[in-house]
């Protein structure tokens, strides 16, 4: 067997499945109800309580299931009423969809730089953004790491601006005694493949205002009111529902998701001080006021000339070949090819944007340019390994060391 090979069987395969999820599934087929139908209606019951269950979990009042993360975030904007000419502040640090979706509602995303320790939005960076036309700020929780959410929130209403939190990364983060998605004005989140709770594909919105949760769901309901005629469509919505399948999937998937929660957290803080104890390497620094994170990966930061001058890439593939996954992690979003060629939506004025042609310059993002070039990350599920593959991690990386 290949050291590669061997080292692999250390680490479990994502996602992990049992025989209640193939139960769960075939009742599921087994019954006809393949879709959720509408409130009252209910046809299927998974999603009506896969709905419940997750608000219980995050300890938010209502959750509204959507197809996915991405659109989750889109239903919150055009739920707030962010359209056309405003702008809506985002971490440069995350994922395209953070950002994608303000452009899907003909907005225009403005890029915050990040914290260098943290790696998350810099909220003593934000107020510089914020213009007579700045509507929104979406705090993404990368890697599970809250923003400072008590500083942006207070921001937030000093400026007369909707705080929405992209939890995608960040199921279970507690900061300051509190879950995240319950800071801002609504959390969103993304059940797709690689996430700590995933059915491949899914995503939802948790908030706690009764008026803002009917309204997300009317617009990812094609315009639908809870108890109203089927055929009444009251405002823009569309078809963001998800499949019965997914929520049943979710359901099964979400009673072991507190364990493996307790298990990533307390793993992280074991490799946390195996890792922070090489010379040359820092992990990502939980936010302070922080108690739980969720911890979708798990980057950190590397000195090159500790490690005799080494890229990221030539890192990344000793690791891997000595059987440790890495995950990418994400160009900052200042630098894709959407923004800086402004290859975006037609008739939309981005001249404004802090992005684009010149301004898309690593110089005018220092910090997180810095940061994508000497970090790397690990996914989730090295977390759930147990404490003997951490320490075969730490040993591989400090035998780099020169
Ligand atoms: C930070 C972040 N936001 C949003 C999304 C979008 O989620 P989805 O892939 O479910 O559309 C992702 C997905 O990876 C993400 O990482």
């Amino acid at each position: 067997m290949s050291k590669r090979k061997e080292n692999a069987l250390l680490f479990p395969p994502w996602p992990i499945w049992d025989e209640e999820d193939v139960r769960t599934l075939t009742s599921v087929l087994r019954s006809g109800n393949w879709w959720c139908g509408a409130p009252g209606d209910r046809a299927g019951e998974n999603l009506w309580e896969f709905q419940q269950e997750f608000a219980r979990f995050q300890e938010a009042k209502h959750c509204i299931a959507v197809a996915n993360g991405t659109v989750a975030i889109e239903t919150v904007l055009l739920a707030l009423g962010v359209g056309l000419g405003d702008e809506v502040i985002v971490s440069d640090y995350t994922f395209v969809a953070s950002a994608s979706a303000v452009i899907a509602v003909n907005a225009v995303p403005i890029f915050c730089e990040i914290d260098p320790f943290t790696l998350v939005m810099d909220v003593g960076k934000v107020e510089s953004l914020i213009s007579s036309r700045t509507k929104a700020v979406i705090a993404v929780h990368l890697g599970g790491n809250p923003v400072a959410m008590d500083r942006l929130c207070e921001l937030a209403s000093i400026h007369g601006l909707r705080v929405i939190e992209d939890c995608a990364h960040a199921q279970g983060s507690r900061y300051r005694g509190k879950r995240v998605g319950s800071w801002g004005d609504a959390g969103t989140f993304s059940f797709q493949a690689s996430k700590v709770l995933t059915a491949g594909e899914g995503g939802c919105i948790v908030c706690n205002d009764d008026t803002l949760a009917e309204r997300i769901y009317c617009i990812s309901d094609c315009g639908r009111r809870p108890g109203k005629y089927f055929y009444a469509h009251y405002e823009y919505g569309t078809n963001y529902r998800m499949s019965e399948f997914l929520a049943a999937l979710l359901r099964s998937q979400l009673k072991k998701l507190p364990a493996q929660h307790e298990m990533r957290n307390k793993n992280a803080r074991y490799l946390m001080r195996l890792l922070n104890g090489i010379d040359g390497i820092r992990v990502m620094k939980p936010t302070e006021g922080t108690d739980e994170m969720g911890y979708y990966v798990y980057p950190f930061l590397f000195s090159p000339s500790r490690f005799g001058g080494i890229t990221k890439e030539e890192l990344e593939k000793i690791l891997n070949e000595a059987g440790i996954p890495i995950d990418d992690c994400y160009p900052p979003l200042h630098s894709l090819a959407c923004f800086r060629d402004i290859q975006l939506r037609k008739g939309i004025d981005y001249t404004g944007a802090n992005w684009g042609g010149d301004k898309s310059d690593d110089s005018f993002f220092p910090v997180v340019s810095d940061v994508y070039t000497r970090s790397i990350q690990l996914p989730h599920y090295v977390l759930l390994a147990g404490q003997k593959p951490l320490d075969y991690i730490a040993d591989c990386i400090r035998k780099l060391r020169h």
